[in-house]
Order: C-alpha cells, then structure tokens, then sequence
C-alpha cells in the first residue's frame, strides 16, 4: 500500500481520515478525489493543504474517464470510498442524485479499481442499511432492511462491493458507521445545523416527538475506525463502528442548548420526517476484537465541538447562503409553520 486514492475526502468524515492519515503516514500518498458537491469543501483540507504526501483532484467517481485518468496518473493502489450523498431528508426530496453516486458511482469506481489491480477497496458505509431497530443491537450479517433512499442506494452500493468480491476475488471492506459528530459538518445534520441555528436565535424544529434515537460516535473515532479496518481487516467482511453512546434527539438538542446558554423555547416541534427510523444501535464486537476502541463519548466530545462552530464561523456562515438557503425552504417552512 503506497498511493492511497480517498474518494469524498471533501466532505466532514473524509476530510477528518485525510487530516490524520496525511500526519500519521508521511510514507503513504494521499490522494483526495471529489466532485466538490455542495456538501464538499476544500476549506475542510487546509490544515494538510502544504503537505508534501497530499495531493487533490476534482471529478465525480461515476466518471469513468476522469476516474481512470486519477488512477493511472497516481498509480492508485488502493481506495478508500467516503464519496456519497449523504444526507436523509435531500434523499426524500431528490432521490437522483443518491442513485447516481451511491450506486452507479460506487459500481464504478469498483469496477475501474479491478481493471487497474487495485489491493484493497474499503467502502464507507452505514449503520442506516439495517433500518430501524427497536431493541437489541444490530450485528454486521444481519439482513438489510433500509427504509429511506439513502439507506437504500448505500445498501445498494455495499451489495455491489459483495459482490466484486464474491465474482472477482476483489480485496474488500466495509465500514458501517453510526451518526457521526464533529468539526466540518456540513450545517444540515442535526448537531452542527441546531448548533449555528441556536447562535443566531433561530427555531430548532425537533421531528416528530424528539424520542427517535440515535447512536453518536465522535468523528475522530470514526476515521480511526476506519484506519483499522483498512489495515487489519478481512477481506470480504463488513465491520460496525458504533459509538455505543445512545441518545434520544431531544436530550441532543437540550444539551446543545444549555452548552450554548440559550432558552428550550427555540424547540419547535414540527411534522416528523416521512419514513422516520426510530432508532439505531449497533454491536462492535467485530473491530473491537482488531483493537480498536472509542476514545471519546458524546459527553466528553460535544462540548469541544459546540465551541468549535462558536470560534469557526468563517467556516459555516459562507455555507448557510445560496442553495442551503433554498433547500432550508424545502424542507422547514411549510413545518416551521405547522409548528405546534
Ligand atoms: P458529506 O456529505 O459531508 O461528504 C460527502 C463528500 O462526497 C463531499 O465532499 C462530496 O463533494 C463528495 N461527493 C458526493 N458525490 C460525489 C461524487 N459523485 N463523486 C465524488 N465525490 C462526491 O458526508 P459525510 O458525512 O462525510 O459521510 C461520508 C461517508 O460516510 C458517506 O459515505 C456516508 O454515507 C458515510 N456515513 C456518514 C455518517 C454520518 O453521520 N455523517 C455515518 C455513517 C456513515
Ligand atoms: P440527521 O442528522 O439528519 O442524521 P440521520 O437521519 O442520518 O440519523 O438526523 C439525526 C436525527 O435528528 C434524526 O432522528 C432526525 C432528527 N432531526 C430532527 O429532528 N430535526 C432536524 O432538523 C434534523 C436535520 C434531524
């Protein structure tokens, strides 16, 4: 493993594995390949913008001539797939897109790594594909049961990664993070959209009755999550990355709130996401046994990360103009209005 090709190294969680592979393996290349959605940022990459194992190239993973041209000009020996779109609610209002670079992109950019013999391919992948679950803890060969397209399309993505394993011998791996938390992300998911919304005295519309709940993992151990089943992994298998810190919505938001000193009457209750699952949990026995452990928990993490969006509003407000403006339209103001 030398030249290491890092799709959606743009976005939050794969900028965060880019920041800390670029340090910890001067003897690697990192190179990140991204279409630079509205959801990838090179602001994201600045901490490793200089360094000398770094490198960038703009383009989308269901390109196959400019995937292919990547490949050859960086002698690409493995992938690691963080390009998706990513987010439940655009998946309800524009599905497309999901398809497109979920499924079609994953295909191939799976099918390019083979022609090129590439080693390993990891695909990034997610607690969602094994839908909601009511009690009990989710375990990697359990069936896959999505429920929204988002979920769909990255089922439909792993299934294809099994399969260029099962048909071709590929070398791979999946990952299946829980909801991730941190510096970088993108203002539409919950904690960092609620967080910047509260400095400004906006509402906070909380889906449903606010008791859905989710499980949080702290990015940084989510990157190193990864890192481990890249290295130590076994071919073929998936591996959950669970935080195994679960929460119910509205005790996320209360706790943003109080952190930021900042009333519970911005709560707004507002019509539930259509399709809403109740609640993820995962078992991680799997990687756990290739020993990784969580180094942090919700408690230990969110506060550093509420004070990181307090001191890095350069970094968010450039975003929440244009199209976040619009898509913030879609899908809050009919609800805000209907707001109980
Ligand atoms: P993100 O939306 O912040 O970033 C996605 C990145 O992919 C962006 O940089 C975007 O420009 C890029 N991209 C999108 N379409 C592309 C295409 N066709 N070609 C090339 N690049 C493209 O997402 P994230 O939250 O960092 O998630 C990264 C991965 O982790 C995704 O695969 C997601 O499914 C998975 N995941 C996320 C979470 C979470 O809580 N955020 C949890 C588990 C798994
Ligand atoms: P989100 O951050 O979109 O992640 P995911 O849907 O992948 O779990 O949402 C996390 C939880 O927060 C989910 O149960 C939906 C809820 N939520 C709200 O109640 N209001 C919101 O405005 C958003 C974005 C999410």
């Amino acid at each position: 493993m030398k030249n290491i090709l890092v799709t959606g190294g743009a976005g939050f969680i794969g900028s965060a594995f880019v920041r800390y592979m670029v340090e910890k393996y001067p003897e690697y290349n990192i190179i990140v390949y991204d279409k630079l959605t509205y959801a990838g940022n090179m602001d994201n990459l600045l901490p490793v913008s200089d360094e000398p194992n770094y490198r960038f190239e703009q383009g989308d993973i269901a390109d196959r001539e400019t995937v292919r041209r990547v490949f050859n000009a960086h002698q690409i020996d493995t992938v690691v797939n963080f390009a998706a779109e990513s987010h439940v609610d655009r998946s309800i209002l524009a599905p497309d897109a999901f398809i497109h670079t979920d499924v079609v992109g994953v295909y191939i950019l799976l099918d390019e790594s083979r022609q090129h013999g590439v080693g390993r391919f990891l695909q990034v992948s997610t607690d969602e594909v094994y839908g909601d679950i009511e009690s009990g803890f989710s375990k990697e060969d359990d069936p896959f049961l999505p429920n929204s397209p988002y979920a769909a399309s990255k089922a439909g993505g792993e299934l294809m990664v099994r399969s260029f394993h099962v048909t071709h011998g590929m070398d791979t791996v999946i990952t299946r993070g829980s909801n991730t938390f941190g510096p970088y992300q993108y203002p539409e998911k919950i904690i960092p959209f609620f967080t910047t919304e509260a400095i400004d005295d906006r509402p906070l519309p909380v889906y449903g009755d606010g008791m859905q709940v989710r499980d949080w993992l702290y990015v940084d151990d989510h990157a190193r999550g990864i890192e481990v089943a890249l290295m130590k992994g076994v071919s073929g298998e998936a591996y959950n990355i669970a935080g195994e810190d679960q929460r119910h919505n509205i005790e996320v938001t209360k706790r943003l709130l109080s952190l930021l000193d900042k009333p519970d009457t911005l709560i707004k209750y507002v019509p539930d996401r259509e399709g809403h699952d109740r609640r993820y949990a995962m078992n991680c026995d799997k990687l756990r046994a290739l020993g990784w452990e969580r180094q942090y928990t919700f408690e230990t993490a969110i506060e550093a990360t509420i004070r990181w969006y307090q001191t890095n509003e350069w970094w968010w407000r450039k975003i929440k103009t244009g199209e976040y403006l619009e898509f913030y339209k879609k899908q809050y103001e009919a609800r805000l209005a209907a707001a109980e």
